[in-house]
């Protein structure tokens, strides 16, 4: 029988597996409630977890302080759990096509500790179908158990919004499904006692899975659409901030902006659901439409800037360029799937080659590893003849006109991806998407 009181007084412990972006604030959470084992098999990182210290910067060293965990790489230690909650990668391959591997290796390592009566609960974002079909049948194959009748499994999404400080783990309403409806009704449980904002318990896994999935396919095809409005409004000579300000007036218009769309949520998990669907032989349409458009409009983007340096006088291979923002967004030192390095190296294959990049937020070695591109530390000590404001973190939104004309040289080829300075656009060689 599933009970949650082992939890409370502590005869039972919780693992989390992944300690990442979604894994540790989680495990935190819940290591004020229950005991917790954070697992992960990234050495450094756990090494860094046992001195309080976040490695991607999200969470304070104050956000350790009277919690009950321990965190490990050591298979015994996880054996110690009694429920386990998945919270590892699930990225895209080179193919855009769905990489399982973590989530399939953290599922073999479970099964191996895996015992009656024992919980897994998924929290990676996978497509609908994806637990039932893929990761139960490797606990069972490899624990020698059966679902349901040994042990059981759930699903809860995770709807974090890096960066967001309002809207926090604890604050967001979670959504939880089981394989059963005692199941369902032990993840309300456990989370309710942790989750301040409310439980949804979504009528089965699939359902579950699903929700989640469309929640970013929605803001992805929602930003295509107002991306391709951009590259039309560009061709008229209308600016599209102008235009979405004005149509927001009306009470029902959607507050979706052109932009660049990287990370890991957004530009990843409409690949999941597409994925799947071509599975069952139905191609998506619209889906697979948003992704095309917004995986080429960093290529948009640096045709404009070839174009306003060719249009000024300018040689493109000898112009130099500042980039400023490198991470997928604003205010987080996320740089997974940067649309950032793709605008780079689409300008790079136009010649130019002078391409300064700063970013406060970025850590420059996992730049350099990942991209082969070199952050700067610094990049007042120059002019330029483009700036680019690419991600507006907040170091970079309340320059003076005078601090950003000190950057460039004449004519002011200001390229304000987010349209953070129009209102001083005119002082400008101004373009905003
Ligand atoms: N980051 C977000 O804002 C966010 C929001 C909602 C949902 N999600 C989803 O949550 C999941 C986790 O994302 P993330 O951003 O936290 O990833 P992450 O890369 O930040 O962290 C994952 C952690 O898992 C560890 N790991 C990898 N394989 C492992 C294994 N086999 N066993 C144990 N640990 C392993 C890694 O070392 C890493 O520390 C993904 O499915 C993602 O789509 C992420």
């Amino acid at each position: 029988m599933l009970d949650l009181r082992a939890y409370r007084v502590k005869e039972k412990s919780i693992a989390v597996v992944g300690l990442g972006y979604v894994g540790l604030p989680l495990a935190l959470s819940f290591a004020r409630h229950y005991r917790i084992i954070g697992y992960d098999i990234n050495e450094d990182r756990i090494l860094a977890l046992q001195k309080h210290v976040d490695p991607d910067g999200e969470l304070s060293t104050d956000d350790f302080e009277g919690t009950d965990i321990i965190f490990t790489t050591q298979l015994e230690h996880l054996a110690q759990a009694s429920t386990y909650i998945v919270t590892v990668p699930t990225p895209i391959d080179e193919f855009k096509k769905p990489d399982l591997s973590a989530l399939f290796s953290a599922t073999h390592t479970i099964a191996r500790v895996l015992k009656k009566g024992d919980v897994v609960i998924y929290e990676s974002t996978v497509y609908p179908g994806c637990t039932e079909e893929e990761c139960i049948p490797i606990l069972e194959r490899i624990s020698g158990l059966h679902c349901l009748a040994d042990f059981k499994v759930g699903y809860s999404p995770e709807r974090i919004n890096p960066g967001d400080k309002e809207h926090t783990f604890t604050r967001i309403m979670k959504v939880v499904s089981g394989c059963d409806e005692p199941t369902a009704d032990f993840l309300a449980a456990l989370y309710g006692k942790v989750v301040e904002a409310g439980i949804y318990k979504a009528s089965s896994i699939k359902v579950a899975e699903a929700a989640k999935i469309i929640e970013n396919t929605q803001r992805d095809v929602n930003i295509g659409l107002m991306n391709e409005l951009s590259i039309i409004f560009h061709s008229m000579g209308i600016n599209t901030h102008e235009v979405l300000e004005a149509a927001r007036t009306k009470w029902n218009f959607l507050p979706f902006y052109p932009g660049l769309v990287g990370g890991h949520c957004i530009g990843v998990d409409p690949y999941y659901l597409a994925y799947k669907a071509a599975k069952l032989g139905y191609h998506p349409q619209l889906i697979n439409a948003g992704r095309l458009m917004n995986d080429n409009m960093a290529a948009f983007v640096a045709k404009n800037i070839i174009i306003a340096l060719i249009n000024s006088g300018k040689d493109v291979r000898q112009a130099e360029v500042l980039i400023l923002g490198f991470t997928f967004k604003e205010n987080i030192t996320d740089t997974r799937n940067s649309k950032v390095a793709d605008l780079v190296y689409e300008l790079q294959s136009f010649g130019v080659k002078n391409i300064t990049i700063f970013d406060p937020h970025a850590n420059a070695s996992m730049v350099q590893k990942n991209y082969r591109l070199k952050l700067a530390s610094q990049y007042k000590d120059r002019q330029y003849d483009v700036v680019v404001l690419a991600v507006p973190h907040k170091e970079f939104t309340t320059f003076t006109e005078e601090e950003l004309k000190s950057l460039l040289r004449s004519p002011y080829i200001f390229f304000d991806l987010k349209s953070v300075y129009f209102s001083i656009r005119k002082n400008f060689n101004y373009w905003s998407l």
